[in-house]
Order: structure tokens, then sequence, then C-alpha cells
């Protein structure tokens, strides 16, 4: 076996400064014959030096002769280079995106330094020309991505907005006008508010709006249906469990929903319904502002705003022992009652309006109109499922006609007929005479607004009234 031998030109020489001179040229010769194109430039800026590749640049960049191009400051030569910045940091970029007239590039920059350390200039490599072409599937992959980012921020955006403001809360009727009034105190306030009214009449959509104007706004809005959750999950729900709490309980564990509203509003829906012997724990939990996870015997500090709502008579609840009088006593801090639809038939029509412009929009029809006869047929109606059932009946009418504007006659067939099994009278007769009195009274006052478009004057005058009077009783029981 022949020994090594010293003068062997093709063996990796032993001392370490001729090891690194080797393999800074060989970086450089492999750079040299990978790059597009390669450049120099002095301390001062100055192009002084390009390699062949680079010349096919120059007709690009608006030169014929490679002797035109070095020797200028660089930044005349080559728009929107970093080249100067590289000198003056002695940093290096080693990878960046350069766009100018000549197209975009994917560029690498560094400085060089002579023996004492002082930066001396910088070389500049051009990696890749159209990158949009050689790096396509990177440039996509990255493109798509940043694409996903964005839908996924606007998604969360959109949940944290508050679905409903004060504003989508329809009504002009001094009814509607004073719950505007008492909630947007209530939204200053960060006391409990509890929600009355009967089904459908906007006890969801004010508490949003609850939410949405007070000070916890950027905070979550956390709901949980107590009807609608099955008895025996509800305490998970509202406190959490610790993973592995329990067999069948998730192995990661689940945060209970009065963490998950920390700092914000815990909206407890349909509180009536709420099962009695959670009623003392949950107490405790609101009272204490303390939650402790099911299998833990942590205990989580937690700042919660308490909005709950339910159409049911949580006072005779109590009366039957199936409703904690401490509860309902801490709930009702700021009771707010909810008009009936029927008790505000005034904003009937506005009502109406705002409903079949979000008909359409969600069905993509054209918007309908409701003409004076639809209007006073619709105020004759008792609406026991209030706005939503005047939703559900506006949507019908739409799916059963192709009219743009909606009459009486189209809504004959959805409204059952006034008298027959309607209970407003078939019990007529049981109920006390003013009563009765009072609603034929509002009733009348609507459809005659309905008849009139809502002319006051007019509507006065069909029903042999003044039109003080007529504001008088709009304005409801004093
Ligand atoms: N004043 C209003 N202005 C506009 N839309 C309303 C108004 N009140 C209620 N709505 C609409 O009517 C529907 C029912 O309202 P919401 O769910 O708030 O009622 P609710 O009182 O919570 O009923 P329930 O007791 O049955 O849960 C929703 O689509 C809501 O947007
Ligand atoms: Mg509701």
């Amino acid at each position: 076996m022949p020994a090594k031998s010293h003068s062997d030109p093709s063996a990796l020489p032993h001392d370490a400064e001729s090891i690194v001179k080797l393999a800074a040229r060989s970086m450089f010769d492999l750079f040299s014959s990978m790059a597009q194109g390669m450049m120099l430039v002095d301390r001062g800026g100055r192009v002084v030096w390009i390699n062949d590749a680079y010349k096919q640049f120059l007709p690009a960049l608006g030169f014929e002769r490679a002797e035109d191009f070095v020797g200028r400051p660089v930044e005349e030569v080559v728009p929107n280079t970093l080249m100067r910045h590289v000198i003056d940091t002695g940093k290096p970029i080693f990878v960046d995106l350069l766009t100018n007239k000549a197209g975009t590039f994917v560029v690498s920059r560094i400085p060089l330094r002579d023996a004492a350390g002082q930066v001396i200039g910088a070389l500049g490599m051009v990696l890749f020309d159209h990158p949009e072409t050689t790096l396509q599937p990177l440039i996509a992959k990255f493109a798509r991505l940043q694409r996903d980012l964005d839908e996924a921020r606007r998604e969360l955006a959109a949940q944290r907005r508050p679905k409903y403001t004060f504003a989508s809360f329809i009504g002009a009727s001094p009814a509607a006008l004073e719950v505007k009034r008492q909630a947007r105190r209530a939204a200053r306030a960060d006391a409990t508010v509890l929600l009355l009214g009967e089904t459908g009449s906007g006890k969801e959509l004010l508490a949003h709006a609850i939410h949405a104007g007070s000070a916890r706004a950027e905070r979550p809005f956390v709901s949980v249906n107590l009807a609608a959750v099955p008895e025996t999950l509800l305490e998970a729900e509202f406190f959490g469990v610790a993973p592995g709490a329990y067999t069948g309980a998730d192995r990661k564990g689940r945060e209970g929903k009065i963490k998950l509203a920390d700092g914000g509003t815990l909206f407890l829906d349909e509180v009536g319904d709420m099962p009695f012997a959670l009623q003392a724990k949950l107490l405790r939990a609101l009272q204490e502002q303390e939650v402790e996870p099911l299998g833990t015997n942590r205990v989580l500090k937690v700042d919660v705003r308490v909005i709950a709502a339910t159409s049911r008579d949580l006072k005779v609840l109590v009366a039957d022992g199936r409703f904690r009088e401490d509860l309902y006593y801490r709930l009702n801090v700021l009771p707010i009652r909810l008009p009936a639809l029927r008790e505000r038939l005034t904003d009937l029509e506005p009502l109406a309006e705002s409903l079949l412009e979000s008909i359409a929009l969600r069905t993509g029809m054209p918007q309908r109109e409701l003409t004076p006869s639809a209007i006073a047929a619709l105020a004759l109606h008792r609406w026991p499922g209030n706005v939503r059932e005047l939703r559900n009946v506006l949507e019908q009418a739409a799916m059963l006609t192709d009219n743009a504007r909606l009459e009486a006659a189209d809504f004959a067939a959805i409204l059952p007929a006034q008298g027959a099994d309607q209970p407003a009278t078939a019990t007529a007769t049981l109920r006390p005479l003013p009563q009765l009195i009072a609603e034929l009274e509002r009733s009348s006052i609507a459809s005659a607004l309905a008849a009139t478009g809502g002319n006051k004057m007019s509507a006065a005058k069909m029903l042999g009234i003044s039109r003080a009077t007529l504001y008088e009783k709009l304005a409801g029981p004093k």
C-alpha cells in the first residue's frame, strides 16, 4: 500500500488555514456555479465586479454593456437593493425577495471582511430568478397557508364579535324604547341581569347586546341553555372536568363554561329550567366567583358577569319549591321585562321590514314588501311566539308566493283564522272585560295605523278619537 505523500496535490492539506481557504474557495465556486448571478460591491457601495451569468440581467436593468454597470453606486443600477444596508450593518441577509423593474428574485447578500474583521464590501447573489415559477410549489403553499390563516383569523374575529348590538333590537314603540333604555343602563353596570319575557320576545338578542355594550365586550360571551343540556351533563358543563376524572370523561379533561366566560359574560338561558340540585352549587360559584372542576381539589378564581333569561314565571317556581329563593334574589338584581309583540304592535311593520330583509339576504330571493292590508291582517294575530313567530310566518308567506308585495290573502293560509281554534277568542268570554277591551283597543289601533301606513292623524280619525288620545294610548298605561 503506497504511503500518502505530502506532495500529493489531490490530498487534503493538514494545516487548518489551508483547509479553511480551500473550503471558502470551494463554497465560492459552488455558489457561483449555482447562482443565477453574482456581484461584488466595495465598502463605498460601488459595483466592482459581476460574473458572466449576471450579465443576463443587464438588459432588463437598462444596460447594454457591463462597463456601463460596473463602477456605479449599486443603488443607482439595481433598484431596491439592500447591499448598502449589509455593508453598513455588517450583517448578512441570507434569503430575501428583491423586486424591481427586472423582475422578482430570490437573493442572498453577505458582507466581506478583511483580515482584521473590517467590512470591506459585500457579495450579492441572485439564487433564483422568476421565483414565481422556479419556486412555484413553495410559493403556492405559502400563499395557501396565508389564505387559510387569514380566513381562520376572520372567522375567529366574527365569532368573538357580538352577534347583536342594541341597534339589532328593532322597535320604536314606547315599550321597546323603555326596554332598550333599561338594557343600556344594565350594560354600563356590572350587576346580574334577569331578562323576562315570552318566548321569541328577544331575550337572547338583548343578552348579546348588553354584553356587546358592556366593558366586557372584548371578552367572551358564553351561553348555557339549561333546557337543552341533559341534566346529568350540566354539572360538568358548568364546572369542567379534570383529565380522566371518571370513566367516560374526556381523557384531556374539559374546561367548564364558567371558566370559559372568565372576564366576560355567562348567559344562563332558560334559567327557570335549572335542576334544583344544581341551583345551590351554581349559586355558591357565582357568589364566591370560584369553580372547582369535577375530580380536582383545585379551586379556580373566575370573574364572570351573569345574564339570565327565562320565559317562565320564576316567582311561581319559587312558590312551588322548584326554584331556590336565594338564587332567585341573586339573579333578580336588574330585571328587564321584554314586552310581547302584541303589546307593541306599532313595531310590527318595522320588525317585518327588517325580518324580510334578512330573509331575502339568507335565501337570495328578492326582498318582499307588505301591503297595508297584510299589515292589518298581521296586527290582528295574537303572536304567542312573538318575533320568532313573525319571522316564521313571513318566511312561509315568502315561500308560498312569488309576488313582490305580500297581501293579507297571502297570510290567510298561514295565520290561524280569527275565531275558530284561536285561544285568544276561544277563551275570550272567560277573561275579565277590562282586559278584553284593552286588547280590542290595541288591535284596533294597530289595524288603523297599519291601514294608514303609520299616519297617526288619519288613524285617529278612523278610530273617532283625537290625536292626543291616540298618543296617550300608544304610550300605554301610566
Ligand atoms: N326587537 C327585535 N328586533 C329584531 N329581531 C328580534 C327582536 N326580538 C326578537 N328578534 C328575533 O326573534 C328571534 C327570537 O328572539 P330570541 O331568540 O332573542 O328570543 P327569546 O326571548 O330568547 O326566545 P325563547 O324564550 O324562546 O328563547 C330571533 O331571531 C331574534 O333575532
Ligand atoms: Mg332564548
